[in-house]
């Protein structure tokens, strides 16, 4: 079986992993050019003040910035339809609060664009991913503050005017509900908490988390209600980090934990950003946790017209939920949860299930109706160069090719899903973790966890074989 004409098969990136150039050229610094490196088990620090000496991993990441020609020309030779990848939003303004943007930040992605074009592969830009200007962190608290949405809207305009032409599919926010965990207050909202120095030392204040939410969905309506204004044909998307959680037992307590966690940590966002309001789960979540969210009388209006277009999200692993509390867990993506015995695990733990996949992609479709895209998904493992210089890495193409067959299965049972970005194409900086080693890529990138190596690209066994699934457009995996 083929994927339908024009399915978008592609890769997937953000800036602050993959960019570099952190401060040439009038860029400001980020959330993430604030956090140190780490690893499985250092976690990253969050230093308000740069430190001498100390290495921060995107700072130079893996210098897309100098690099995008050469990168752009290889991700061609794998016939790459789509891109996804992320601009900086302190590139185009430093400081988040600035009148003005800055013109060298937008020629960068203009000559991005214009190499993508060249080629004929279609960029999906992430306008905000885990790189809220740190600007906006020292002087509002991120988005805890409403007056973000303003700033956030500037930058929108300016994007969408610059690129009408260029782009045409664009996700407000990279995996929205991380703001429903504590893990993602300041990777996702840009929020530092008193005391908080780690990105997974227990401070947290869920009030103020779930405000910021609500900030990024008003925001989120606001620039797809604009960017329809500006250009019609413009197809706007929500980007969800989809947890799939099943339930350990058949005891009811069991199921409607499970049900209780895909609820408050997947559907609510895509319930707000697709159906344009609050679900009744989240209104007495908010009400039994004491948690109060400031509306402005007009917000309501505002999340039911600006609905996206399309759902997008990223899909690496399920989790397995149960009541009894005294089960061993495991780790995840963002969240973790209890072991599943039948599942293997990545060399990080995550639990790693293909039929998820499927039947997440169902889960879905039913739910919402719109057209899904998959942009991201894949495999983080330790690769080994031989002495001929070539990686061998079948562990990332079993896991791929796993992945994509059951996406094929959810298509064959009528999913109308139009993209498939695997993540980190090309190698770079782990967000979780700030790792190099923990490498996604079908392009080995050589730079190691402390910034040693020349950044030269090597394609691996996967480049290959990913170039024929695309040239088969799916049918030969
Ligand atoms: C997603 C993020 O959560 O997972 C990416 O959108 C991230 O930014 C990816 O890189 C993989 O996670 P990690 O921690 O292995 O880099």
């Amino acid at each position: 079986m083929k994927m339908k004409d024009g399915f978008f098969w592609g890769g997937a990136t953000a800036a602050n992993q993959f960019e570099g150039g952190w401060n040439r050229d009038g860029k400001g610094p980020s959330t993430s050019d604030m956090m140190t490196g780490g690893t499985h088990t250092t976690p990253r620090r969050i230093t308000p003040v740069l430190e001498e000496g100390t290495y921060y991993p995107s700072h130079e990441a893996v210098d897309f910035y100098g690099h995008y020609k050469e990168d752009i020309a290889m991700m061609a030779e794998m016939g790459f339809k789509m891109f996804r990848m992320s601009i900086n939003w302190s590139r185009i303004y430093p400081n988040g609060d600035d009148l003005e943007p800055n013109e060298e930040g937008l020629k960068f992605y203009d000559n991005v664009f214009a190499e993508l074009k060249k080629y004929n592969i279609e960029p999906l830009v992430t306008i905000s991913h885990y790189e809220t200007p740190f600007g906006l962190t020292q002087k509002y608290n991120g988005w805890a503050s409403r007056e973000v949405i303003d700033f956030y809207i500037r930058y929108c305009k300016t994007l969408f005017n610059r690129y009408k032409d260029q782009v045409k599919y664009w996700l407000t926010f990279n995996e929205i509900n991380c703001l429903t965990m504590p893990l993602g207050a300041y990777m996702a909202g840009g929020l530092l908490f008193e005391g908080k120095e780690t990105l997974t030392d227990g401070v947290d204040q869920p009030q103020t988390r779930f405000q910021a939410l609500h900030h990024q969905f008003v925001a989120s309506a606001k620039a797809v209600k604009l960017g329809h204004e500006i250009n019609p044909d413009f197809k706007i998307g929500c980007m969800v980090a989809f947890m799939t959680t099943y339930p350990n037992t058949c005891n009811p307590d069991d199921i409607l934990l499970a049900q209780k966690k895909d609820q408050l940590s997947n559907m609510i966002c895509g319930d707000v950003q697709v159906r344009g309001a609050y679900p009744g789960f989240a209104k007495r979540f908010f009400a039994e946790e004491g948690i109060e969210i400031q509306m402005q009388p007009e917000d309501e209006q505002t999340l039911r017209e600006g609905c996206v277009d399309f759902y997008s999200f990223s899909y690496y692993m399920s989790l397995v939920e149960s009541a009894d509390a005294s089960l061993e867990r495991a780790e995840g993506n963002l969240l973790g949860g209890i072991k599943n015995p039948y599942l293997e695990a990545s060399d990080w733990g995550w639990q790693i299930d293909p039929k998820g996949l499927r039947y997440t992609l169902n889960h879905l479709y039913d739910r919402y109706q719109i057209p899904l895209m998959v942009v991201e998904n894949g495999l983080g493992a330790v690769d080994v160069i031989e002495e001929d210089g070539s990686i061998q890495d079948d562990y990332r193409i079993d896991y791929l090719k796993g992945h994509i067959e059951q996406m094929k299965e959810a298509v064959a049972d009528g999913v109308d899903l139009i993209a498939y970005t695997m993540w980190g194409c090309i190698d770079l900086v782990s967000a979780s973790t700030g790792e190099m080693k923990k490498r996604y890529g079908f392009i080995h990138v050589n730079k190691d966890n402390d910034g040693n190596g020349d950044l030269s690209r090597t394609p691996k066994k996967s480049f290959y074989w990913y170039k024929n699934v695309i040239a088969s457009n799916g049918e030969e995996l």
